[in-house]
């Protein structure tokens, strides 16, 4: 044969080569840290069967639930490093990549979900989904879980009660800052460990939504939680901004429709499994429900309010106020 009928042949195994790798479909890595029975968990599971359905013979989803790939300390760096493309950490989670999403960890700032919503919502709240584009970061989309309760091996009615106690809290600044100003012991620990340091006695308490208190079964191994709402804890669906830019053009804005109605399934899951759990939880009789007076209740926000003082230089005090501003 001839060089130049040797060159067709390499030419033509390349081609072939190039169009099976055009037919492979897309996969989207989705990794998470809750159960699947969970708003994330449900939203994640609805994002893949919603693109199994669309759009499954050029993207596939696959979904790993409890941190089962990767934890939420590492999950951010491996999506800058290609090895998963969607993730939605909790608010609290991205302290190394901006100090403004620590708004939502400050204390008693929203009253209820439809609050949050109407934040989220506005100009103010729709411009923080790209307040990570630098570091390569883009967010997609917010994610309820919900209004967290403390649960704790002692009874906790008012702040001074949980004075020396340790408290698993998530990596976050304000968190820590939180439970410094009752005079507890705040522990930054990954999610997965939780019930092992609950169970073990290591700590003595943690703060969750009643999702996730029901579902990785910290109600199981803590005889008190406190009906508090004291603070939010939500997500960011988030996305590299390399992968995104690099997806085909037709096939990003379908992508982004079915995000969008994942989210909104599982943020109504997430208002009706709040209701759920806590009932399921009263019912296993397990654990002790207390209700704060609204005398209590002053107490614990007149402790953990000064909290938005010591933030306001890095989250900005317009922020504070238009966040405050929606629950009116
Ligand atoms: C936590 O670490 O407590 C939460 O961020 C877990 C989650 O994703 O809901």
């Amino acid at each position: 044969r001839t060089l130049a009928a040797f060159a067709l042949a390499a030419a033509s195994t390349l081609m072939v080569g190039l169009a099976n790798a055009a037919d492979e479909p897309i996969v989207i890595k989705f990794s998470h840290v809750v159960a699947e029975n969970t708003p994330k968990g449900k939203m994640a599971n609805k994002f893949k069967e919603l693109v199994a359905e669309r759009m499954g013979d050029r993207v596939v989803v696959e979904v790993y639930p409890n941190s089962q790939l990767f934890g939420d300390d590492n999950v951010l760096e491996a999506m800058q490093l290609g090895d998963v493309q969607l993730a939605a950490p909790a608010l609290s989670k991205f302290g190394r990549y901006t100090d403004k999403l620590a708004l939502f960890d400050l204390p008693f700032l929203f009253e209820n979900l439809d609050a949050v919503d109407r934040f989220q919502q506005s100009e103010a709240g729709q411009k923080l989904l790209s307040s990570m584009e630098k570091k390569g970061l883009i967010g997609l989309g917010y994610l309820h879980s919900g209004l967290k309760q403390f649960s704790s091996n002692k009874p906790l009615h008012v702040p001074e009660d949980a004075a020396g106690m340790k408290f698993r809290i998530m990596s976050s600044d304000v968190l820590e800052a939180q439970f410094e100003a009752i005079d507890a012991i705040p522990l930054k620990k990954p999610f997965s460990e939780v019930f092992t340091l609950l169970q073990t006695k290591a700590i003595d308490g943690q703060e969750s939504p009643w999702s996730n208190t029901y579902t990785k079964k910290f109600y199981e191994v803590q005889p008190y939680i406190t009906e508090s709402n004291h603070g939010l804890l939500d997500y960011m669906v988030v996305t590299s901004a390399e992968f995104w830019m690099d997806l085909p053009d037709d096939l990003r804005e379908p992508l982004k429709a079915a995000l969008d109605e994942s989210i909104a399934y599982g943020n109504q899951i997430a208002r009706d499994k709040a209701n759920q759990d806590r009932q399921a939880i009263i019912d296993s009789n397990r654990t002790e429900i207390i209700e704060l007076t609204p005398e209590e209740r002053a107490q614990w926000v007149k402790a953990m309010k000064p909290v938005w003082k010591q933030f306001e230089k890095e989250i900005g005090a317009d922020l504070i106020d238009a966040a405050y501003a929606s629950n009116q």
